[in-house]
């Protein structure tokens, strides 16, 4: 395949200047979980990279709650100590912390101790947050998401009073499943406004995840294509290399259609398949994702396949199967891996088979949006029938790479007319110098600003849940779970899925 690769242009990154983003209002952050992996991994750089980018108001303050017994000083010292890492970390430029920055951060820091089901730790929180602005961001287990938004609710916390906000980040996984997801909206909506709840999906916060809206809403040549006329079927992948980690107990109950589907994947089939909105408002969007999710036809059990990672091989090295994994069942049926044919009754795309994977311990990580067009009705060469032409599939690259990708055929050069496959390619990192981001940044950001477009509606969550919530129900049925080895490109029945249909996945591994 020939690359035809675009090239470099400073003046659209400068497009759009004048719009420059404000500064953040003045508040708290309070942290639940203020003590945990996820707080000094991404919450704490998200912040710290807001501040280097002169978004955060002076007055802010960030007040960790934990249960672990630790001084202000301690805390500010183990932030210290995850920001250099993280910026050390950032790829090949060597960069150093600023220390400018971290010395405005860090007497903005303090520590609340206590239990998150005590009523005493409000109590002292409500002291130290007086009648600030505040979010409160729950980097807890979701066994806590109730109890302490029960007790925001008691304690006063939660009340708004004028010119004056409060507001709840919950981390996922929202619920189990449908009944849980419910009662859970159901119990925070007792203490907040739907208004005040922002439920997170780190996979919104990804550049391009956004980008698949401005690519098919703000290009007029994209949208006229993008229906059942013009596309044979959509395929959503979510592949990664790694295994369960050090979350057995975590991803023993979860498996990977609760894990990934209801959220990730849901959120990039909505992004991908939704009517454009009447406008930006988080509202019009959340109304069409909600709509489009809520379109898809309920699943049927030989639509399914759930795959669980035997031993095999990742980038050379020998790796255990799942049932090995310390932590896990040796005859644990939780799911690893699971590819589901999904169809949308719209007018839009009634007819177009959406076809989604996720899977841990495959051959690569790569997470992508492959829309694959019609075949061209006839094809004028002679010695090329319409079978051996190139497919078109515009390639929406999610991550590692990000970018897009169209892919289709050219005339090979010579004497004889001969067709080959080439593909366009529009890479992120030529066109625009990213910042360095944990992908946090614009979630947190928008949060402090009130924009919720790219947060969760409890409708939008549950229509998510509406989708799985059958596969959850076979789950323990005999036969309903299949195998691969690590380092796969997945469980043979998830070939045979697409075969079916006279159709094949894209490879993932290269
Ligand atoms: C998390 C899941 O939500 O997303 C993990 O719990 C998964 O199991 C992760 O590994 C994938 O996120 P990313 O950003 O690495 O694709």
């Amino acid at each position: 395949m020939e690359n035809i690769v675009a090239s470099a242009s400073s003046q659209i990154a400068d497009a759009g200047h004048e719009n420059a983003p404000r500064r953040s209002p003045p508040g708290t952050f309070v942290i639940f979980g203020g003590g945990g992996d996820l707080t000094r991994r991404l919450l704490v750089p998200a912040i710290y990279n807001l501040a280097c980018a002169g978004l955060v108001d002076d007055h802010f303050s960030i007040v960790a709650v934990d249960w672990t017994d630790m001084s202000t000083g301690q805390l500010q010292q183990n932030f210290h100590d995850a920001l250099k890492n993280f910026v050390n970390s950032r790829g090949t430029e060597a960069v150093a912390l600023r220390e400018d920055v971290w010395a405005w951060m860090s007497t903005r820091i303090r520590y609340v101790r206590g239990s998150f089901e005590d009523e005493a730790t409000y109590t002292q929180l409500a002291a130290e947050v007086g009648d600030e602005n505040c979010i409160f961001y729950l980097a807890v287990a979701a066994r806590f998401f109730g109890a302490i938004v029960d007790r925001l609710g008691h304690s006063g916390l939660a009340h708004e009073t004028d010119g004056m906000f409060r507001r709840v980040i919950i981390e996922k996984p929202f619920g189990s499943d449908l009944a849980s997801a419910v009662a859970l909206n159901a119990r925070l909506l007792r203490s907040l406004r739907e208004r005040q709840i922002y439920r997170i999906d780190h996979y919104l916060g990804k550049e391009t995840v956004q980008n698949i809206l401005a690519l098919r809403f703000s290009n007029g040549f994209f949208e006229p294509l993008w229906n059942r006329d013009n596309i044979d079927h959509i395929q959503i992948t979510a592949a990664e290399t790694v295994g369960v980690e050090q979350r057995a107990k975590f991803y023993e109950g979860t498996g990977a259609v609760r894990d990934m589907v209801p959220n990730h994947v849901m959120q990039l089939l909505a992004m991908t398949a939704m009517e454009a909105p009447t406008s930006f408002d988080a509202d019009a969007v959340r109304d069409e994702k909600t709509k489009v999710l809520k379109a898809i036809h309920a699943v049927g059990r030989e639509d399914v396949v759930r795959g669980q990672y035997g031993a095999g091989t990742i980038k050379g090295e020998p790796v255990a199967g799942y049932r090995e994994e310390p932590g896990i069942n040796p005859q644990s049926r939780t799911e690893t891996y699971v590819a589901m044919k999904l169809r949308i009754d719209n007018w839009r795309w009634a007819g177009v088979p959406f076809y989604v994977r996720t899977g841990k311990r495959l051959a690569a990580r790569k997470t992508e949006i492959a829309i694959h067009f019609k075949s061209a009705p006839y094809a004028l060469f002679r010695d090329t029938p319409v079978e051996k032409l190139t497919p078109n599939i515009m390639m929406l690259h999610i991550q590692p790479t990000e970018g897009v990708t169209m892919q289709f055929s050219a005339k090979i050069p010579g004497p004889t007319v001969h067709l080959g496959g080439v593909r366009m390619k529009f890479d992120y990192s030529e066109w625009f110098r990213e910042g360095p981001s944990t992908g946090y940044e614009t979630l947190i950001y928008d949060c402090m600003i009130g924009d919720a477009t790219l947060f969760q509606r409890a409708d939008n969550i549950e229509a998510g849940w509406q989708v799985v919530q059958p596969v959850l129900e076979w789950e323990r049925d005999p036969g309903f779970l299949h195998f691969y080895p690590a380092g796969s490109e997945g469980p043979k029945a998830a070939d045979d899925l697409l075969a079916r249909d006279h159709r094949h996945w894209l490879k993932i591994g290269s």
